[in-house]
């Protein structure tokens, strides 16, 4: 397979592109699409300040490197999980990150999850009902509100994070099985700030996970290969799996399930305004549904009560 820019070896063949492309041509093409969608879905300015959300994996550090070379202005937050699974998934994943961070020059704020909180995400996990045996619940609403956090205190003008493209399909299928228009009217490549919370855009989007895995491969970007331990046997993963099916005799499906949702928004589908029929973890006052800043942390939640994270935490300290 020869480059469609220059005839040299092609590193990556995009079947839903009809695009086989070199190790200089695919990454330069990346970062010119990642321009394009900064631009198309107006995520953000040069002028202004971004958090880059990095887990150590090799979406977000692809992101933040991509940001970097774009020129914006892009600071860094890796949380601590205390997540070890045998195979020391946390401490690999900061020291990777801070690696990253220092080969750049680059600012990086770590939140250490024990540190700040008393206990690690498993711990909490089992003192909370949340837990039910996983901490992916607890994990997700404690990585959104220390980001939401960090980006608020450091006045930062967007959090940005590294879903790709297979993450997005996966959340779409779940919430489309199950007609969640809470989520679906919230799931967006940009949303807008709020009283209390930064804007939020996911640059990476339209990307697939191959595409990101080899860009960071071509770029010599040292990442955590090992998923979390406890992502095994998750719906998400188990969507994912499906997509694969379905994009492996259809090139491009997942591309166009995603973009074809983000049309049809556009359109006017979610138009009416819905209410999301309870509280949400990921808030954004979407939908006309009204927000209240929560009494203890301040962060914007649906309930006139506090927000789901404190909640959480008051179980734990108690
Ligand atoms: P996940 O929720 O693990 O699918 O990750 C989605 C995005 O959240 C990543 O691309 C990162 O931008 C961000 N993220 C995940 N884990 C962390 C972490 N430990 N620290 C900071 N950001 C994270
Ligand atoms: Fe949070 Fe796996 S439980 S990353
Ligand atoms: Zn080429
Ligand atoms: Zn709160």
């Amino acid at each position: 397979m020869r480059c469609r820019k220059c005839d040299h070896k092609a590193v990556i063949n995009m079947r839903q592109h009809k695009l086989a492309l070199c190790k200089e041509h695919f990454p330069q093409w990346v970062m010119e699409q990642t321009e394009r969608f900064i631009r198309k879905y107006r995520m953000f300015e040069r002028h202004e300040r971004l958090l880059v959300a990095v887990s150590g994996g090799k979406d977000s550090l692809s992101l933040w490197d991509i940001l970097w070379r774009l020129g914006y202005q892009a600071d860094g937050v890796y949380i601590g999980l205390g997540i070890d699974g045998g195979i020391s998934y946390s401490d690999t994943s900061q020291r990777l990150t801070e690696q990253f961070a220092a080969q750049r020059g680059l600012q990086l704020h770590v939140v250490d999850i024990q540190e700040e909180y008393g206990s690690t995400i498993p711990q909490i996990a089992n003192l909370t009902y949340r837990g039910q045996g996983k901490p992916c619940s607890v994990c997700g609403l404690t990585k959104r509100h220390v980001m939401n956090r960090v980006a608020h205190q450091g006045a930062y003008d967007v959090l940005v994070t590294g879903h790709n493209l297979d993450d997005e399909a996966a959340m779409l299928l779940g919430n489309t099985l199950t007609w969640n228009a809470g989520y679906l009217l919230r799931q967006a490549p940009v949303l807008p700030a709020l009283q209390g919370m930064a804007r939020k855009a996911k640059p990476l989007c339209r990307f697939y996970e191959r595409e990101m895995a080899a860009y960071a491969l071509v770029s010599g970007i040292e990442y955590i290969y090992d998923e979390c331990p406890h992502a095994a046997g998750t719906k998400s993963i188990y969507y994912k799996g499906l997509l694969n099916q379905l994009e492996e005799e259809r090139p491009g499906a997942k591309l166009s399930f995603y973009l074809s949702f983000l049309q049809a928004k556009e359109n006017g589908l979610f138009n009416e305004v819905f209410s999301t029929g309870g509280e949400a973890d990921d808030l954004t006052g979407a939908g006309g549904v009204a927000m209240h800043p929560c009494p203890t942390c301040g962060q914007p939640t649906t309930t006139p009560a506090e927000c789901a994270f404190c909640r959480m935490m008051a179980k734990v300290t108690r």
